[in-house]
């Protein structure tokens, strides 16, 4: 496939003068990289801060200006992150005679060409499920390792357009870590089907393109040196992530394929009878955050597996608050 043109954002009002959005987005050579790839799902992934949530909202922009009468779909995992990212960026950046109408109530925006972008969220694995029965030509998921693989793979079969010659395609914009970590990783970083993808046969890597993002990538943050000293003095996982936009610093981390969809229950899915096994489990933590456990067998969940109903971590603590740490619960 052809890359995709130069990034260029105009929309016509309806007093036929021309919005030059332009002035209020000229990408960064990385963000340019992001907007010209041709793959089908990309990640825009890296460090904190060059740019990647702007980018996202900026691409949902063009492909509503190419694609006139189409539908687009921004998400974040929270409507208070929505509100503090990519809705920010769009009361900052889109100026409101660029667009018909904002449905404030149901957070849709009606561009002029007849487009729309619609800004959502999906707080709980379900909640994506509203989106069945719709079709975005374009999704764009903001810190994409906060959401699952499922909530993902059911994206995937909203992306779709009926416009003739368009080109549905997704795209993710993410720091490393988080719950989605080991499966955004696998897929754009590894190139390999990720645990919990049923069909890896399936998998193409050519579909996945990463654009690597650094903070050096923003010439804003670049020359900042107080923000860079900021995210030098973070804890050495955190840092190599939100500064050098490392992949690999979460490398070997045991729940490698936890999944909250398959590995957790809503306390009011699960009937804790009072003659079920219980016991808990306690990592002291002498010398880092110690860590209680309240586990419990349920025969007919899940094959017997135990479950943590309750769990508790503290700062460091003696014997003697352990303790009351049991007794209390
Ligand atoms: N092309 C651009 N031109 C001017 N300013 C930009 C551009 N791209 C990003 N910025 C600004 O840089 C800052 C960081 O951008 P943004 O929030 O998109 O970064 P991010 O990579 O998503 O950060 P984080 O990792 O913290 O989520 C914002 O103030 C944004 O307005
Ligand atoms: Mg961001």
């Amino acid at each position: 496939m052809a890359p995709r043109r130069k990034f260029v954002a105009l929309h016509r009002n309806g007093s036929g003068r021309t919005v030059n959005l332009n002035l209020r987005y000229a990408p960064f050579p990385r963000q340019e990289e992001f907007h010209r790839s041709p793959a089908k799902y990309r990640l825009f992934g890296g460090a904190a801060g060059p740019g990647k949530s702007k980018a996202l909202l900026w691409e949902a922009i063009q492909q509503a200006r190419e694609t006139p009468g189409s539908d687009s779909l921004l998400l974040r995992r929270t409507y208070q992150e929505l509100e503090s990212s990519l809705l920010a960026h769009f009361r900052r950046d889109v100026p409101r005679k660029a667009y018909k109408s904002y449905n404030e109530s149901k957070h849709v925006v009606t561009w002029l060409n007849g487009s729309t972008t619609r800004f959502g969220y999906c707080r709980n694995e379900n909640d994506v499920y509203q989106y069945q029965g719709a079709e975005f030509l374009f999704i764009g998921l903001d810190e994409l390792t906060h959401f699952t693989l499922k909530q993902w793979q059911f994206l995937t079969s909203r992306n779709r357009c009926p416009i003739p010659g368009s080109f549905p395609c997704m795209a993710g914009a993410t720091n490393p870590g988080n719950i989605g970590h080991a499966w955004v990783k696998a897929l754009w970083v590894d190139k390999t089907p990720p645990a919990g993808f049923e069909r890896p046969e399936l998998y193409d890597p050519q579909d996945y393109d990463f654009i690597r993002a650094r903070l050096d990538d923003n010439p804003i943050y670049a020359n900042d040196a107080q923000y860079r000293r900021t995210l030098e003095a973070l804890p050495e996982h955190l840092r190599r992530a939100f500064l050098e936009g490392d992949w690999d610093v979460f490398a070997g981390q045991y729940f490698d394929v936890f999944d909250v969809g398959r590995h957790t229950a809503r306390p009011e899915d699960l009937r804790l009878e009072p003659w079920l096994p219980r016991w808990i489990s306690i990592d002291w933590g002498f010398h880092h955050p110690s860590a209680v456990y309240w586990h419990c067998a349920i025969p007919a969940f899940s094959d017997q597996s135990p479950v943590a109903s309750k769990s508790t971590n503290t700062g460091r603590q003696g014997s003697t608050d352990h303790c009351e740490l049991k007794t209390e619960n």
